[in-house]
């Protein structure tokens, strides 16, 4: 009995001792990544960045790691170009870059110098409406309008590049712009509108 007890008070004792050195680890391993991270993620650091969006040059100091998205909305107030997934899955933040349709969100500013970008709020002229804009009211296109601006920026693309050939040409090159409320028959329609116009 006497020996069990003893044998007990040894194995509580190298257990603690063993749990004790566990509990160090993670503080180890923590440590580790935190230098580690120090030394792979670059230092926020600002430039001084030109870009041209709906024909209006901007300047201003922008963090080197800004997405054009976040540049759009935090920097320029341009809120029309929305944020869904962040991404590159929905759609949501579709912009022309030169004319060409692009996610924002997977777009680095300092990218964009020297090129043209035109949002949402570039579309129109003035107070009149652009012909994909008033198609989509027209044809219902869209419900609760998250996803409006991205597909209509496809959209625009869309008959530009011609891909408006018929119902299924028009799905497969607006596949990429997701719809949470289903209003698809309404943007297809839209497109085959203004392509036929
Ligand atoms: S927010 Fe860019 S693709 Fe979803
Ligand atoms: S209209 Fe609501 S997400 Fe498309």
């Amino acid at each position: 009995m006497e020996k069990k007890n003893s044998y007990s008070r040894r194995f509580f004792i190298k257990a603690s001792a063993a749990m004790g050195a566990l509990a160090v680890v993670p503080k180890y391993v923590s440590s580790f990544y935190r230098d580690v991270k120090a030394l792979i993620v670059p230092v926020k650091k600002h430039v001084n960045l030109t870009v041209l969006v709906n024909k209006q040059p901007y300047t201003m100091q922008a963090d080197t790691r800004s997405t054009l998205l976040d540049l759009l909305r935090e920097n320029l107030q341009l809120t029309g170009t929305k944020k869904g997934c962040d991404h590159g899955q929905c759609g949501a933040c579709t912009v022309h870059v030169d004319g060409e349709r692009t996610l924002s969100c997977l777009t680095l500013s300092a990218m964009t110098v020297g090129k043209e970008v035109t949002t949402i709020e570039g579309l129109s002229e003035g107070d009149d409406l652009h012909p994909m804009q008033e198609a989509f009211i027209a044809c219902d296109g869209f419900q609760c309008g998250y996803c409006t601006p991205g597909q209509i920026m496809s959209a625009v693309a869309c008959v530009k590049e011609g891909h408006t050939g018929s119902v299924e040409e028009i799905k497969a090159y607006m596949s990429g712009n997701l719809c949470r409320c289903g209003a698809y028959n309404g943007i297809v329609e839209s497109i085959q509108k203004v392509a036929q116009a």
